[in-house]
Order: structure tokens, then sequence, then C-alpha cells
């Protein structure tokens, strides 16, 4: 780091009141943060905030969505094809500028319509390091100015979203502090809630600031679909589904934990569930495409056809449909969880 932030000493409870000044901005700010790598946060990111914004622009709605990129990797913007757009990819320049209170937040906007991203990449991890390098109170100032500048762009959005590293808990801290809401995504064969665990300390610290964020869910990735029956009940003639094998156990398993954690009780194993499909997942990161997209693609009279002739996995289009659609499910499942967390938060300060 050549420059540096002027010596500021800002104390917790000027913190707080600042960060209380702008909570009201960052209402529905949703983190997918896990303390493990490999367990969904990117592509569930991407994609819910990239279907919620589908919907909106379908609906013919003027209604926004920003995702926040907060990792180094720079997966994000992989996945909506921002991250080689020359011009556009900052490689996580803005990022440190509002930290060091020199700058403001790189959107580039209209990724798709309705939809925006703020994008990073590698200096992130010099971030993270000149983050760690400062004092105490100076790193609560580059946090608030952090904090303060999403806030500064929420008016233009009904939903942001974040995702977060895997390891870096300077960069948790920073995404915990602006969340409202956080959802731990778990993967098959790591799936407890040692995500939880890898995020703990850094959850700490930001609550002493962000009093408003909450654990809103689990949302299990990349399982198998085999483990889904769709069936016709005989008594209402409706078609239902049910859950077997993995899915049914660890579904099982992580309600247990988060009885064990003495989780609140308004933390939920989402429903929904995406399934597992690693070419469409390769896929979707190799091209920049949404799953929503990858299933146009392969819907194309000459897919087959083409992706063969260039030696690349062929997925069907009922493959791509069906991931889509969980997708779809998941986003629907995580707005509605919480419109109904707002609706008994707002009910409860009016019975207070
Ligand atoms: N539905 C899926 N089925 C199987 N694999 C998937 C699926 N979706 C994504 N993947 C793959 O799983 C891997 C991890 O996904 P992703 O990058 O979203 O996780 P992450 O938690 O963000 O990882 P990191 O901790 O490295 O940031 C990636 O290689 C991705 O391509
Ligand atoms: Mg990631």
């Amino acid at each position: 780091m050549t420059r540096s932030i002027p010596n500021i000493s800002t104390s917790r409870a000027q913190a707080r009141a600042r960060l209380e000044a702008v909570r009201p901005y960052l209402k529905r700010v949703v983190l997918f943060i896990n303390g493990k790598g490999g367990a969904g946060k990117t592509s569930l990111t991407a994609n819910s905030s990239g279907t919620l914004a589908r919907a909106l622009s379908t609906a013919n709605s003027s209604r926004r969505v920003l995702a926040i990129q907060l990792d180094h990797q720079g997966d994000l913007g992989l996945d909506v094809n921002t991250r080689y757009a020359e011009g556009l990819d900052d490689d996580g320049a803005s990022i440190r500028a509002t930290l060091m209170g020199n700058g403001s937040l790189k959107v580039i906007r209209d990724v798709r319509p309705n939809f925006d991203v703020v994008p990073s990449g590698s200096i992130l991890t010099e971030v993270a390091g000149y983050l760690k390098s400062l004092d105490t109170k100076n790193r609560l100032e580059a946090r608030l100015r952090f904090v303060e500048a999403v806030a500064s762009l929420a008016h233009e959005y009904d939903w942001i979203f974040i995702d977060c590293p895997p390891g870096d808990q300077e960069l948790q801290i920073l995404g915990l502090l602006v969340a409202r809401w956080f959802v731990i995504p778990v993967v098959f064969d790591k799936a407890s809630l040692y995500g939880l665990e890898g995020v703990a300390d850094a959850l700490e610290e930001a609550e002493e600031f962000n009093t408003a964020v909450q654990w809103l869910g689990v949302v299990m990735f990349a399982f198998e679909r085999k483990d889904v029956r769709t069936y016709v009940d005989a008594a209402s003639g409706e078609v239902k589904t049910q859950e077997g094998g993995q899915r049914a156990r660890i579904r099982k398993k992580l309600k247990m934990e988060l009885e064990r954690l003495e989780a609140d009780p308004g933390v939920k194993v989402f429903k929904s569930v995406i399934s597992y499909n690693r070419s469409i997942a390769e896929d979707c990161r190799d091209y920049g495409r949404l799953v929503v997209e990858a299933a146009d693609a392969a819907s194309h009279p000459d897919w087959r056809k083409e992706r063969q002739r260039q030696q690349l996995s062929v997925f069907t289009s009922d493959a791509a449909t069906g991931l889509a659609a969980d997708y779809e499910q998941f986003t629907a499942e995580l707005v509605s969880t919480i419109r109904a967390r707002e609706a008994d938060a707002a009910r409860a300060t009016e019975n207070s």
C-alpha cells in the first residue's frame, strides 16, 4: 500500500452511532458466508441476485438488485461475465479506495437488466493485509467507511447480495457489518455447520457494531437430484415431492445441529435445495452465464452438435432447466422468508 488514511481515532460509541445512522438504508442486504471453501457462496450470490433481477425485469419492475463481490478470487465476476470486461472490472481497487477514504465504490451498471455489480479481485488480498496492519481505531474507521459507502448506494436497490470469501476474517467482518441477513450454504460432503464455526469470531466482532445482523438459514448446495421423488398424493390428487437418501439424512442432521447450537428458532434449513450438476456449473463459470441462461443456451437446436464439435461437455436443456428451477425456488423462498421476518419484526415493534 502506498497511500494511507489519516490517523483518525474513531471510538466504539461513535462507530455504533454512525452505523445506526445508515442502518435504515441497509434493510435488505443478504450475505452468503461459510468458514470453509467451495460451499456454493459465489454460485448462490450470482444466481440468486441474477434470478431475482431477471424476475423483476420480466415483470417490468424498475426495482434493482446489486451484487457485491467481497472476494479476491473474482469468481462472481466470472459467473456474471464481468471479470475480463476491460474498463469495467477494477480488481477491487474501488473497495480499497473506500476503505482508505479516497474514493467511492465502482458499480458496473446493467450487467443484466435491473442488475448491477460491485467488482473485486486480487486487490482484496492487499486490502485484508492493510486492514490487519492498522491499529484498532483506524481499522474501525476503515470498516465504517466501507459500510457507509454501501449505504450511500443502497437507495438505488431493493436488494443487495454479498459474496464472502471462505477464510479471510477481515473481509468477512466487512460483509457482516453491512449485512442484515446471512445465509450459510453447506455442501453434501462437508455438510455440517462447521461453516458457522469458521465465521463465529468474525460474527462476534461484527455484532458489536451491527446489532441488526441475523442468521436467516442454511441452504443445502449441490445435492443429488435423484434423492427427491415426485409423486401424486392419492388423497388430494396433488403433485408432491418427498426427499429421501442423503438429502433427507443431511436435512435432519442440520436441524439437529441448529438445536445443538441453540440457534434462534427462526433460523431455517431452506426447503429449496440446489441440485448437483458439475457440467452446468463449469459451463456457467467458463462462459459467464447464470444457470437460467445456460438453460436458454441448451435449448438451442444446434446446442448438442456445436458443443460436441468443440469437444465440450453436453448437458441437456432439461438438466439446466431443473437447476435453474432450483435457483428460482430458492430465490423465491429467500425473499418470502425475509418478508415474513420483516413482518414479524414490525409486529413486535408495534406491540412493544
Ligand atoms: N450445482 C452445482 N453442482 C456441482 N458443482 C457446482 C454447482 N454449482 C457450482 N458448483 C461448483 O462448485 C464449486 C464451488 O462453488 P462456489 O465457487 O460457488 O463456492 P464458494 O463457496 O464460493 O467457493 P470459495 O470458498 O472458493 O469462494 C465451483 O467449482 C463451482 O463450479
Ligand atoms: Mg466464492
